[in-house]
């Protein structure tokens, strides 16, 4: 997925993968990041996501990381802040009520933007990436964070030959193995969203599981 696939399906709204409920595993699972008042998530990718909003709420602080300046530009208005906004190297900031959205490429972070960040939310990250992508992801991801740092990650399974993605099918064995030596893989839970997900039954999945996993 190159950056004009993302820039087109902002353009065009076509934006399936956005939802308007905050995710289900997000409130179940929170906790389990061990977060105090004030600590700041790290959401990749990040869309214009509700979860974001809800991370907030719950007294966090946000960074997210976003190609599409729209995406960025309707989050803030949708959610009805007015944000500050400056050009730091290669990202435009948009920053309000503790949200900074980063408003560029995610390969292009470095650790002066993620020196104080104490979890990460992946939803629908990892797995816009193409299998090629998704090493060079977690390799960039890891190398930007604290060891200590936890991570909520979330993936759909369904069988590879189905339907091209993304989303992408990520199993458990593939976080494994993605991870591996580098952090611990705790599989929370897994879901049968075949039902929910009707656009990826479309598209010819005759199954879907949604993973949940905790990785410290
Ligand atoms: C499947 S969407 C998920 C968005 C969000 N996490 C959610 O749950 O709604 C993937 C998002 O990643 C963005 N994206 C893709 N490649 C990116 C990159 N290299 N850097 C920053 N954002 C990227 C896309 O523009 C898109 O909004």
């Amino acid at each position: 997925m190159d950056a004009d696939f993302w820039h087109n399906r902002w353009q065009d709204d076509v934006i399936p993968f956005h939802k308007e409920r905050t995710n289900h595993y997000l409130e179940k699972y929170f906790h389990r990041l061990g977060l105090a008042d004030g600590d700041r998530v790290l959401v990749p990718l990040c869309g214009k996501s509700v979860d974001m909003r809800w991370l907030r709420e719950q007294g966090c602080a946000v960074t997210g990381v976003e190609l599409s300046e729209i995406a960025v530009r309707d989050f803030f208005s949708e959610q009805g802040i007015t944000p500050s906004q400056r050009q730091e190297g290669d990202f435009h900031i948009l920053e309000g009520e503790g949200i900074s959205l980063l408003s560029g490429d995610f390969f292009a972070l470095d650790s002066t933007h993620t020196a104080n960040i104490s979890a990460v939310y992946d939803r629908a990250a990892l797995i816009a990436l193409p299998d090629a992508m998704r090493a060079r992801y977690v390799d960039h991801l890891l190398s930007l964070l604290a060891p200590e740092v936890p991570m909520l990650l979330l993936t759909f399974e369904y069988p590879p030959h189905e339907f091209d993605g993304p989303p992408f099918s990520v199993n458990e064995a593939q976080v494994r193995d993605l991870y591996a030596n580098r952090r611990k893989v705790t599989h929370l839970e897994t879901l049968d969203r075949l039902k929910d997900e009707a656009r990826l039954a479309e598209r010819g999945a005759t199954q879907l599981h949604e993973h949940a996993f905790l990785l410290t």
